[in-house]
């Protein structure tokens, strides 16, 4: 008998063929698999899941805790199949993905709390930052070309942020006589290293899809990659003076914030592109008219602010001391966030401030008291910074000339405070 190396091969299309004319699943894993004398690959999965299956809640369960996955959220499952190995977990929701439709009802008839969904992971679309977990048990490596790309993209867009992917793929195979050999079987022996090398891929391709803390996770005949998705931070830079030291701080803290794991953006809000910000003149539309629309549909706020701070799983306001309060600008954008109050759109968002005055005691602490009061009437959760020698009420800055803040070391301390009570809240929130 020959071996017969398909794996890479088989088309989406094939293997739903595959899948629904084969009366039994060792054809799906054939159709899978690697043939090794007596047995595929995809029939030692068979054979190790139907030995296993009263071994795997435990497995998984520790595999779970050891990774920090949120498995009481939202989880996705992309090759779900007839949802066995994942109907143990407590989810809130599970909603699982496959192409074979006959397993895809047995599921349905064994775990009717499991949302089945018929879908090609080469094309389908998944709902954007809706998961905790992201699992995917060896079905990525099936697609080795551009579809890998695709398909670890979507599992970045399914996640939010702080949730976590999963890829496994087979670390070993079953020779005829039932002894599992870890490998990959090759002409003439075995490759210990393939199964690797196909995780490396992945583990690449999740990195270039924007995870991050991606490792491979070795567990034998089951080789995990593991991949968090970042939380993404927006700026709101309220300085109506360009170079200046909100513009310096704005950049110096979107370099810390990606170095401690957020996805960072930011807006300014002097912007005149496509149009400068407009003032709330209280019309109430928003209220009473359309909910959560805004008379103003042209400007920098709806066209640009809007929709990134819907995005954002954490806000990070600076402004500086004008008359010992926020500037103009920042209070505009507080006044027109009263889009988002109506079903309260911006609830759990994490949500801090920096305030830079050109002196000491130059109204630092009233814009922090006044941005904390706006996250609290939007239901976002305000984090101060723990500052040792500075607030503790978050960033808290001197200096006047342009450029002067970045001399400030004590107010650049209490400003990356704040990214870390973030951080550390945003964790908290995903665990
Ligand atoms: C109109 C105006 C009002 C200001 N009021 C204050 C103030 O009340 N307290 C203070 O400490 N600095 C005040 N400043 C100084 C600025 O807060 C300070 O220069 C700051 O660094 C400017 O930030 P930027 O470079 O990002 O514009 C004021 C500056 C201007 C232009």
């Amino acid at each position: 008998m020959t071996n017969q190396v398909v794996w890479h091969e088989i088309s989406a299309t094939k293997l739903a063929e595959k899948m629904e004319t084969g009366d039994s699943n060792s054809d799906l894993q054939q159709a899978r698999g690697i043939k090794y004398g007596h047995h595929t690959y995809g029939e030692m999965y068979m054979i190790e899941r139907e030995k296993s299956l009263g071994h795997w809640p435990h497995f998984f369960a520790q595999f779970c805790a050891q990774q920090q996955l949120k498995v009481t959220g939202n989880i996705t499952v992309v090759g779900i199949n007839d949802g066995q190995e994942v109907a143990v977990l407590p989810a809130r929701s599970i909603v699982g993905f496959d192409i074979a439709a006959a397993a895809l009802e047995r599921g349905r008839q064994a775990f009717p709390y499991i949302d089945f969904k018929l879908m090609d992971i080469t094309i389908g679309e998944l709902a954007a930052k809706n998961a905790d977990v992201y699992l995917s048990f060896r079905t990525a490596h099936i697609f080795f070309n551009e579809q890998l790309a695709h398909i670890v993209s979507q599992a970045y867009r399914n996640l939010k942020g702080g949730g976590k992917a999963v890829f496994s793929v087979p670390g070993g195979y079953m020779e005829a006589d039932g002894t599992i050999v870890i490998g990959q079987k090759v002409e003439g022996g075995v490759n210990r290293q393939k199964p690797f090398e196909d995780a490396g891929r992945i583990a690449e391709a999740m990195r270039v899809a924007g995870f991050l803390d991606v490792a491979i996770v070795d567990h034998g005949i089951e080789i995990f990659v593991v991949g968090l998705r970042p939380w993404s931070i927006l700026f709101v830079n309220g300085s109506p003076r360009s170079k200046g030291n909100s513009d310096q701080l704005v950049t110096y803290l979107m370099g810390e914030a990606q170095a401690m794991g957020f996805s960072p953006q930011s807006v300014n809000l002097r912007s005149k592109k496509p149009a400068p910000i407009a003032f709330c003149t209280g019309c109430d539309h928003c209220h009473a008219v359309k909910h959560n629309v805004c008379v103003f549909k042209k400007d920098y706020f709806t066209l640009e602010v809007e929709q990134r701070m819907l995005d954002a799983d954490a806000v990070y306001l600076v402004s500086p001391s004008y008359q010992a309060g926020v500037t103009g600008f920042m209070k505009i954008f507080m006044d027109r966030c009263e889009v988002f109050r109506k079903g309260r759109l911006l609830k759990n968002k994490v949500c801090g401030g920096a305030a830079i005055g050109g002196y000491a005691g130059g109204g630092q602490e009233s814009i922090l008291h006044q941005m904390h009061f706006f996250a609290q009437i939007l239901a976002m959760r305000w984090v101060g910074a723990h500052g040792k020698r500075r607030s503790h009420l978050g960033g808290h800055l001197i200096g006047y000339d342009k450029g002067a803040v970045m001399e400030d070391e004590d107010g650049l301390t209490s400003a990356r405070n704040v990214l870390v009570e973030m951080r550390s809240l945003l964790e908290d929130i995903a665990s």
